[in-house]
């Protein structure tokens, strides 16, 4: 992997924003399209280009901090705060954090002014996701129009700042802007007018950004809290092990922090199953990895991330899934990545049955590596250095629990409130 790693942020973005509305089961695109109304918004209020920008990645991430597997019910501010919690990581998405926070307070509940770059935003993303939540999918957009027009005014009583309102109001008389709102071209739409000014991240960025979606990723079930903390704690000692360069150990740890990043569309109730999966359910898990592919493959500048995250249940000899890929397909960083994804899962506890210990692990590995299923030089190193990698795990999953104590304490304080 070269030096010069560059990676398209908006691409990213918008990538990723998808597979949130995949883990809450929202309409399809309905980040894409909160920051899709959110933007011309903002930019018809004339904000000023750093505020434009916030609002923009606010929005394609609003729904981060939702979790349909605790709360049936929506509470918006544990949302809000959990929301917070997750992005403060990313440097730069601190200030989007904020408004991922509050932009469901309603106008009459700030005490400040519109004039604080925090109140407008929040306000116009309150709007913009008002806006899809209420567009109905089946009927032609622009019948729909008056409708959504008098169910904002509805809201002009102390819930939506007026500015925003009339702002909102004037976009909404060009044909156009519902037209690309509901277009298949979407995201294709946002990425040719990103607001993001500096467009490209490097692989600390990028490392930063992996963290994050990692927790969405594991906190979906209680199963798999820090699953992908130990299968990229393990693969950067592996790869540090097998000699593998400081990038290219970097690159492999951002790279398994996404590899289960396609679970976001397996129902928890298959994932938290007891007792073994059916045939059926089965075939549902198996989509995982190429969801993986799908959501990775249309960002700009991953190309490697993407294999090496998407072919972790993928086999030697072609008897994996879903691509079927064979010996000469995996390289090194495909086979550290499943290798310590099967590690990593026969250590854990599982709805079905209980962590597994050290010699009946390495049996099962060996064996697997003697049928031509993963690489026997892995395993080796994996057990030859056993105990380092094992500490090395173990330090990197208790930082992911108190994060993910962080997480739910935010909630049952919330839920205690009320
Ligand atoms: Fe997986
Ligand atoms: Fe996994």
């Amino acid at each position: 992997m070269k030096e010069g790693f560059k990676v398209n942020l908006t691409s990213l973005l918008l990538s990723l924003s998808e597979s949130v509305d995949m883990v809450n089961q929202n309409s399809p695109q309905h980040q894409l399209r909160t920051a899709f109304i959110a933007l011309k918004l903002a930019r018809h209020l004339n904000l000023d280009e750093v505020t434009i920008e916030n609002i923009f990645m606010a929005s394609l991430l609003h729904d981060i901090g939702k979790n349909n597997n605790f709360e049936k019910k929506i509470n918006y501010e544990s949302q809000g705060i959990r929301g917070q919690i997750f992005v403060q990581g990313v440097p730069r998405l601190r200030e989007p954090g904020k408004i991922i926070r509050y932009y469901f307070l309603e106008w009459k509940d700030w005490k400040e002014s519109d004039d604080r770059s925090l109140v407008i935003s929040s306000q116009i993303v309150f709007l913009a996701n008002f806006v899809d939540m209420i567009i109905s999918r089946d009927r032609y957009i622009l019948h729909q129009v008056d409708d959504i027009l008098k169910e904002l005014m509805r809201l002009e009583d102390g819930v939506l700042n007026n500015k925003v309102l009339l702002g909102f109001k004037e976009i909404s008389t060009r044909e156009e802007f519902w037209f690309d709102l509901i277009s298949n071209g979407l995201y294709s739409i946002l990425l040719n007018d990103s607001p993001i000014k500096k467009n490209k991240i490097d692989l600390e960025e990028l490392s930063s950004i992996g963290e994050l979606f990692k927790s969405i990723i594991d906190f979906k079930s209680k199963y798999t809290i820090t699953h992908t903390t130990g299968v990229s704690a393990c693969s950067e000692m592996l790869g540090n092990l097998f000699g593998l360069t400081e990038i290219e150990v970097k690159i492999l740890g951002v790279a398994a922090n996404f590899h289960d990043l396609g679970k976001v569309v397996v129902p928890n109730k298959v994932l938290e199953k007891k007792g073994k999966l059916t045939k059926e359910e089965f075939e549902v898990v198996k989509s995982h990895p190429y969801y993986t592919y799908q959501v990775l493959n249309s960002i700009d500048g991953l190309k490697q991330i993407v294999h090496w995250a998407s072919y972790h249940h993928e086999r030697l000899d072609g008897s994996g899934y879903p691509f079927h890929c064979r010996a000469k397909d995996l390289d090194i960083g495909s086979r550290i990545i499943a290798v310590s994804d099967i590690f990593i899962s026969k250590m854990e506890k599982r709805s079905y049955r209980d962590e597994m210990d050290k010699d009946e692990i390495f049996e099962i590995m060996k064996k697997m590596g003697r049928n031509n299923l993963i690489d026997t030089k892995l395993v080796d190193l994996l057990f030859y250095n056993f105990d380092i990698i094992e500490n090395f795990i173990k330090i990197k999953q208790e930082k992911t629990l108190d994060c993910y104590k962080n997480y739910i304490n935010c909630k049952e304080k919330e839920m205690n409130k009320d």
